[in-house]
């Protein structure tokens, strides 16, 4: 999550920062651009790789080292994105994703939903990242675990026999990727930081950690919470996440920069000659087996350096994993003619395989935020005096709180909620999803039950709250974890280059809407609970003249937006629930294409996504590695992954071209005001 301000004067000060930008005290340093076996021109990529990975986004760059960790592969990464080297600074400065943002520059596709209907027929922008690292490089860098019973749901519905998705396993793949890093005593005091070191990893590439420098203002959040009944969490990343805290951030505390898939799993590689990761190539579709009845099988991807560059080639000796994210993966499906036929048809594609889960489940967390003045110091305030320390600029918002429906609603209401939402899920299903599919229907059925049976009557977040004081104004912000209304993406055109049509059908559903809506009188409450109220000045936005639930529902319905967390559109479900991808993330009626990233997860989970899908991540690479060479992932698990005979432990192919090692250069590009300001405006 990353806090935005819609505020005139923040406007202003965040397009002034950004034209003078903090370079100068983080000059950019020319050894730093050594770009670990990143190229940026595709006449030095080999003919064929055992595995292509489609996207060097947060997953994809975990795919990539985990796989040619392995000897026995060779591994090719096909990043739409530039490296990101032009604008090190801006992704590597952590409160630069707030003053000098790159959400609306180049390394954002920048993508708007379509009008939605729950929403004021507004189109939401949806920022993703175009660069390497993905949406890593220009997150929030909010790392909260998931919640236990949420992964331990999903391995339910999964029937997952192998157990890859049980709490325990997830749980430990999450660690590999974590390095815990502790706080300093005296920033520990002062935001109120509670831990506990042995809930996480110790020697993974993502620092799990805390900002060099902090404020007054964040030790207020966990007792202003207590005070309305939310407990403050000592250990929140064991598996109950729910509760007050203030939770780990993606910053590298030795230097205080931002910890990204690039910075975490790439740079720090060693040479290494059986991997390739080009720039700027962006992956038009999958190539297909012909002639060949059941499975298809995928002999390698298409790509492009531009929408008018002819596409070239390049072949996959074993598989073709799609870690192009929510949007991306779902996209480049359809486009290689596996999805809905009806869809594809339409958008003038030869239908390879209609699989009517592609692309359906789109969902996203939404919020919003209420607005106060304040006479506390923020850290937007401090910025504004030109502090460029780069302990001072690791400052990012990290104040949570996960609010499970009774504390939310009270017993009652939280009961009439629940048997209401109960008694609607069958016609939810025949009335929300366009597409009519009955497996698409009777997933999101299974989903719905799992949500108001399961989720609601537990101990599990349905509100998130956060504390954002990067700007001169306090803003309180909530959103909701477990929506019900669910929509979907689909192409319309046969082009890579044209956006797909993105609905995620916000407050389409009235129990998000309640939901929502009393998260938000719930953030207002935690304005004048003490002792936060006492540095609260008054509420700017939306004022007193909110108050009764249809005020404050016209109000939310314009002004909600994304909380970053779009998911569903490739789900890990059974195929007769409209899944698209097995446990062990193979598509479904394909021999040798998997998709492992955050497009699979069938539901939300009470966090933000980029902590689970490095483990989502960590877990896909050692399911694939173990599944070629032979070996049963789980040592638990009763069957066994038998690879086809196919894999050479001498299929590595040395490079002889000492250009893999070669500076990607990226012309220079403009931070337009303008562009600096679409960012901070979003939402
Ligand atoms: C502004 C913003 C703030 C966020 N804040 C947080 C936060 O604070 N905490 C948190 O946990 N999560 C946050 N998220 C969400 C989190 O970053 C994402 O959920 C996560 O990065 C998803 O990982 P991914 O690998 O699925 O996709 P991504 O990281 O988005 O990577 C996908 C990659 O695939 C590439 N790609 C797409 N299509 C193609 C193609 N056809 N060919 C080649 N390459 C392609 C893209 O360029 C991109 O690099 C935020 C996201 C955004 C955008
Ligand atoms: C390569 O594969 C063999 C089995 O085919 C396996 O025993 C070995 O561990 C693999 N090598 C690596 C580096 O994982
Ligand atoms: C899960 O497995 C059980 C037992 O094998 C089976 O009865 C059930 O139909 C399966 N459910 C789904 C959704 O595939
Ligand atoms: C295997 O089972 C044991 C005992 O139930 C459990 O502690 C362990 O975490 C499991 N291992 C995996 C990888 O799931
Ligand atoms: C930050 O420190 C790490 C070592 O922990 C180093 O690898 C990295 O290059 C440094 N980043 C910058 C931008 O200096
Ligand atoms: C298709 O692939 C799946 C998963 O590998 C396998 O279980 C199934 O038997 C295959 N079907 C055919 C017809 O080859
Ligand atoms: C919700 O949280 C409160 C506070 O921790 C707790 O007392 C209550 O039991 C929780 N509700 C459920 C259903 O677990
Ligand atoms: C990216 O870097 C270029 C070259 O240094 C610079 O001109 C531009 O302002 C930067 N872009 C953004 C969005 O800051």
């Amino acid at each position: 999550m990353w806090s935005f301000i819609r505020a005139t004067v923040l406007t202003f000060s965040l397009a002034s920062t950004c034209i003078a930008s903090h370079s100068d005290s983080h000059k950019r340093d020319i050894n730093s651009l050594r770009a670990r076996n990143i190229i940026s021109d595709g006449s030095d990529l080999q003919s064929s790789y055992d595995f292509i990975i489609v996207g060097g986004g947060l997953a994809g760059l975990v795919l990539a080292s985990r796989l040619s960790e392995d000897t026995n592969h060779t591994v090719l990464v096909l990043e739409a994105g530039e490296s990101g080297d032009a604008n090190i600074t801006q992704i590597n400065t952590p409160a630069d994703t707030y003053y000098s943002s790159l959400v609306g520059s180049e390394y954002d596709y920048a993508y708007q939903t379509a009008a939605q209907t729950g929403c004021s027929n507004r189109n939401v922008p949806w920022p993703r990242g175009k660069v390497l690292g993905g949406s890593s490089a220009i997150n929030g860098m909010y790392l909260v675990v998931p919640n236990e019973q949420e992964v331990n749901a999903l391995h339910a519905i999964m029937n997952d026999t192998d157990e890859f998705w049980t709490w325990d396993s997830y749980y430990a793949a999450m660690k590999k990727s974590e390095t815990f890093g502790a706080p300093s005593a005296a920033v520990a005091a002062e935001a109120g930081i509670q831990f506990n070191a042995a809930s996480y990893g110790s020697s993974g590439p993502i620092h799990y950690s805390y900002p060099g420098e902090t404020f007054g203002l964040v030790g207020n959040w966990t007792p202003s919470l207590l005070t309305l009944g939310v407990p403050t969490n000592a250990d929140s990343g064991s598996g109950d996440n729910t509760g007050a805290y203030i939770t780990t951030s993606a910053i590298n505390p030795s230097n205080w920069t931002r910890s990204y898939s690039r910075s975490g799993y790439i740079d720090p590689l060693p040479p290494r000659s059986n991997l390739d990761i080009l720039t700027s190539a962006t992956v038009t579709n999958i190539v297909w087996k012909s002639g060949t009845s059941g499975n298809l099988t995928a002999t390698g991807v298409q790509w492009a350096s531009s929408s008018t560059a002819a596409p070239q080639t390049v072949n996959a000796n074993k598989e073709v994993i799609l870690a192009a994210g929510a949007i991306g993966s779902a996209q480049v499906l359809q486009l290689s003619g596996v999805g809905p036929s009806k869809y594809l048809q339409a958008a003038g594609v030869d239908v390879q395989l209609n699989l009517p889960g592609v692309g359906q489940r789109l969902q996203d967390h939404l919020s919003a935020s209420l607005i106060y003045n304040t006479n506390a110091e923020t850290a937007g305030a401090e910025e504004n005096t030109g502090d460029t320390s780069a302990k001072f600029l690791s400052f990012i918002n990290s104040a949570t709180a996960y609010v499970n429906l009774t504390t939310l609603l009270g017993s009652a209401d939280a009961t009439a909620l629940i048997s209401s939402a109960q008694a609607a899920v069958s016609s939810s299903a025949s009335t929300l999803l366009p597409l009519g599919d009955p497996t698409v229907a009777a997933g999101y059925e299974a989903i719905s039950n799992t949500i108001t049976n399961q989720f609601y009557s537990a101990n599990v977040g349905q509100i998130e709250l956060l504390l954002s004081i990067t700007s001169t104004v306090v803003v309180l912000q909530a959103a909701i974890q477990h929506p019900l209304s669910v929509g979907e993406l689909y192409i319309t055109s046969n082009s890579v280059f044209n956006y797909p049509f993105l609905n995620p059908n916000y407050l389409v559903h009235s129990a998000d809407l309640t939901i929502l809506r009393e998260g938000l009188k719930m953030a207002r409450s935690v304005s004048q609970a003490s002792p936060i109220s006492s540095f609260l000045t008054g509420e700017t936005v939306p004022g007193s003249s909110v108050s009764t639930d249809a005020q404050w529902n016209t109000w939310l319905e314009g002004a909600v937006g994304t909380e970053f967390h779009p998911t569903g559109t490739c789900a890990m479900l059974p195929l007769e629930l409209g899944g698209v991808v097995s446990p062990s993330m193979l598509v479904y009626g394909t021999s040798n294409v998997r998709v492992a990233d955050a497009s699979v997860y069938p539901f939300e989970f009470s966090s933000h996504l980029g902590a689970p899908t490095y483990g989502l991540a960590e877990q896909a690479a050692t399911i694939i590695r173990d599944f070629w060479n032979g070996v049963s992932v789980n040592p638990n698990s009763t069957s066994t992954s038998a690879a086809p005979a196919t894999t050479s432990p001498s299929s590595v192919k040395s490079s002889s071209n000492g250009a893999l090692h070669s500076i990607v250069s990226v012309g220079g590009f403009i931070c337009a005001a303008i562009a600096c300001l679409a960012g901070s405006i979003l939402l």
